[in-house]
Parts: C-alpha cells; structure tokens; sequence
C-alpha cells in the first residue's frame, strides 16, 4: 500500500481525510510540531497532502523545503496542496513552486481520489521511464566495457606484456583520478580509466620487429614506434566515426589518450605533437604518469626493472631521463597520495601472473 503524509494541524481535517483514503492507502498525519523535512526523510511518502494554511507554520516555506531538497528522492515526491483560500493567485504561486495539484476546501472525497490516483500513475510512468534510461545507460557501459576488454584481450594475444601492461595502467589511472580534485563524475571517471585500456592500441600497426625487439632500439625504430599514438587515435576516430548515430561519448577519451599520452606537461621532447601544459587533456596526462611508472617497473632491453622505491623516486625527484616537470603537478601530487596502491597493483599483477 502506498503511503500518503498528511500535513494538517488540524485534527477533524485529518480524521476526515483519513477516512477517504485509509482504504486504499496508508496514512500517516503530521501537525508540523516536528520538524518537517526528518519526518518526510524518516517516511519517505509516496505523495504529501500539504496544507497551506497550518496554524503555527507557513505551507509555502515547507513546500519550498521539499522542493529544494538535495535528495532527488524527496524533492521529486509529489505534493498536492490543501487551500481555504480559492484564488487563483494561491494556484499559480503552489504550481510555480512545484506542487503537482491543489484541492479546495471543503474538500470533495471523490475528487481528492482522482487527482491522487492520477499523480500515481504519472509518477509511475515517470519512474518507469527513468528507470529505462538507467538500464539503458548501464547497458550501454557494459557494452562499452567489454569492447575495450576485448580489443585488450587482442593485444594480449598479440603481446602478452602490453595486454597486462594496460590493464594495470587502467587500475592506476582511477586511483589517480579518485585522489584528484577534480569536477569529473564517476562516470567520467570510469569512461577515463576504461578508455585508458587503449592507449597502446596503434602499437598493433607498429612492425612486430621493433615492437618485440630485444635491444635498444634504432632512431628510425623509435620513429616508428613513436607513431603508435597517431595510428591508435585514427583508428578509434574511425570506428568513432562509423558510431556516429550512436552515443559513443566514451571513445572522445579513448582517441585524445592514444594521442596525448606521450606528451610532456613541461613541452619538453614529447611526442607526437609536443604539447605543452593544458594542451595535454587530463586524460592523457593521467595516462602519461601511470604509463612511466609501469614502464620503470618493468624489465626493458636498456634497463633493469625496478622497485616501487625507485620507480617512485624517478618520477617524484627524476633521473638522467625523466623529470618531475614532465607531469602535470595535480597529477603528481595525486600520484604521490596513491603510490601505495600503485605498488599493490603491480604487485598483485605479477604474483597473478607467478613472477613474484
Ligand atoms: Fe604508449
Ligand atoms: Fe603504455
């Protein structure tokens, strides 16, 4: 049975309406001596009876309260306002603060019935119509997840190293946006980190000798591997551009850190285009970073791998090679914060794969 609050100081008023509706709903009257807005967060009613003229408190102030409420959940109950006062200037200002209907004393019973039975029902299409926008919003998330962890796991077919490389750098990239301040939503957030699974994806056009090779590599290789950031944002703008009708909103993040994660925050020797500062999306600046330090804790032809220790101190203080300037400070400074977890996932990840 769905509940009713009825806001009414007087008490034949609510004896009356309680015989109308108790039938069919569950009633719950209140004076207004308590204070309103924890009695409606308490019950949370599925439709409020407010009347406007209670003897110790102003209807309009507690219907301004519901309606500006933080929690959607009670700023979207409907109210309909109980009036003496039959004017239309008392329905304009109750429409135009958000209630859904108002009723005129003396009250009708049969009418009172229909506009609740009506308020129902346009609340529960309402709901159901949000509802379907979540699960569709949901849907198309989980679709979106296992396209990138599929076009992963095709990397990881490719080259075992770079397939794990990236799930990690997409573990580190929401630590560092969670330990950021930033105004990106969670879901921001997620499309971030999830994107972040393809920032090496153009490393799939990079000739299988130099992606795989075992020594340093040559300036023509580098050269050639560098333009794994090009290759991988054309091929994402394609299959962009071949979803057009589609809200592919996620694949924005997807292109602009395949393309930027290179770029140095201090527009030092970055590449593809050497960017500077804001130039670098966030995206790719947070990529920039988890990127580095996955690289340093791993085994490469030119060095050795290297500890959490080290890899953090290289990053933080620098080294004959990377400086902390090359990233952004926000960035840096939300690394620093989350290091520890950095740690633990690398090192889950090699204990997974039996290395440790
Ligand atoms: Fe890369
Ligand atoms: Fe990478």
């Amino acid at each position: 049975m769905q509940r009713i609050l009825v806001i009414e100081t007087r008490q034949i008023i609510v004896k009356m309406l309680n015989s109308f509706l108790n039938k069919k709903y569950s009633i719950y009257s209140f004076d207004a001596k308590q204070e309103v807005i924890q009695t409606i967060e308490e019950k949370m009613p599925a439709l409020i009876l407010l009347d406007l003229e209670l003897s110790n408190l102003d209807g309009f102030e507690i219907l301004k309260k519901i309606k500006s409420h933080s929690n959607s959940k009670i700023s979207n109950i409907p109210v309909i306002l109980i009036s003496i006062l039959s004017t239309e200037e008392i329905q304009i200002k109750g429409l135009q603060m958000g209630a859904c209907d108002l009723i005129f004393e003396p009250v009708n019973p049969l009418i009172l019935d229909i506009k609740i039975a009506m308020q129902f029902k346009s609340f529960d299409h309402q709901q159901k119509l949000q509802m379907s926008i979540e699960e569709k919003n949901e849907e198309l998330k989980n679709n979106f997840e296992i396209l990138m962890t599929a076009i992963s796991i095709l990397i990881n077919e490719y080259n075992y190293i770079t397939g794990r490389h990236v799930r990690r750098v997409q573990k580190y990239v929401k630590c560092i946006l969670n330990n950021m301040e930033t105004t990106l939503s969670d879901q921001v957030i997620g499309y971030i980190s999830t994107a972040a699974l393809l920032h090496d994806v153009g490393k799939i056009i990079v000739p299988e000798n130099t992606l795989l090779k075992n020594e340093v590599l040559t300036e023509i290789e580098f050269d050639q591997m560098k333009t794994h950031t090009v290759h991988g944002a054309n091929v994402l703008r394609k299959i962009k551009k071949l979803f057009k009708e589609q809200p592919m909103e996620y694949l924005k993040y997807a292109i602009e850190i395949a393309e930027t994660h290179h770029e140095k925050f201090s527009g030092e020797g970055g590449y593809p285009y050497n960017l500077k500062g804001e130039e670098i999306p966030l995206s790719g600046r947070v990529v920039a970073i988890a990127d580095v330090y996955d690289a340093l804790r791993q085994e490469r032809p030119y060095k050795t791998a290297f500890s959490h220790k080290e890899a953090y101190d290289i990053i933080v203080y620098g080294d004959d090679r990377i400086r902390p300037e090359h990233f952004d400070p926000k960035v840096l400074g939300a690394f620093k914060k989350c290091a520890n977890e950095f740690e633990k996932i690398f090192d889950e990840d090699m204990l997974s794969k039996g290395c440790l």
